[in-house]
C-alpha cells in the first residue's frame, strides 16, 4: 500500500474547514425555540450577522431590543423579554481581561 500524505491531510482538515464554516454561519447562538424567535423577529431589516456581532450586558440587550421594537421588530412584550434573555445570555459584554 502506499502512503499518501496528502490524502491524509485533506481528510483531517476538511472537516474542520466544514466546522469553521458552520460555526461562521450562526456564530454564539444555540439553536432551539429563542433562536428560531430571533430570526422571525430580527431579521426582517438586517441580518443575524448584525445582532450576533454585538456583545451587551442584560441592560442594553433590553435596550436594544426596545429600540428594534419601537423600529417595527414585531414581538409581543414576552418575546420582546425572551429575546433579551436569550441574547444577553449568549452574547454577553465579554469580561474584562
Ligand atoms: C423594523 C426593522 C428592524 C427590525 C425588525 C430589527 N432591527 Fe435591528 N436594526 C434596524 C436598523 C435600521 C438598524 C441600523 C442599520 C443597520 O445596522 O442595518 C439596526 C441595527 C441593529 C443592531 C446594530 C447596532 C445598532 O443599534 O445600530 C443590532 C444589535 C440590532 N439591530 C439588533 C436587533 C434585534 C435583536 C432585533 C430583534 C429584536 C432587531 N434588530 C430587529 C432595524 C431593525
Amino acid at each position: 500500500m502506499t502512503w499518501a500524505p496528502h490524502v491524509t491531510a485533506t481528510a483531517l482538515l476538511l472537516p474542520v474547514a466544514g466546522l469553521l464554516a458552520a460555526a461562521d454561519a450562526v456564530p454564539a447562538l444555540p439553536d432551539g425555540p429563542d433562536l428560531t424567535l430571533v430570526k422571525r423577529v430580527c431579521t426582517g431589516c438586517h441580518a443575524l450577522d448584525t445582532v450576533t456581532a454585538m456583545r451587551h450586558s442584560p441592560d442594553e440587550w433590553d435596550a436594544e431590543v426596545a429600540k428594534m421594537v419601537d423600529r417595527g421588530a414585531p414581538a409581543t412584550e414576552a418575546e420582546q423579554a425572551q429575546i433579551s434573555a436569550y441574547l444577553a445570555k449568549n452574547l454577553p459584554t465579554k469580561p474584562a481581561p
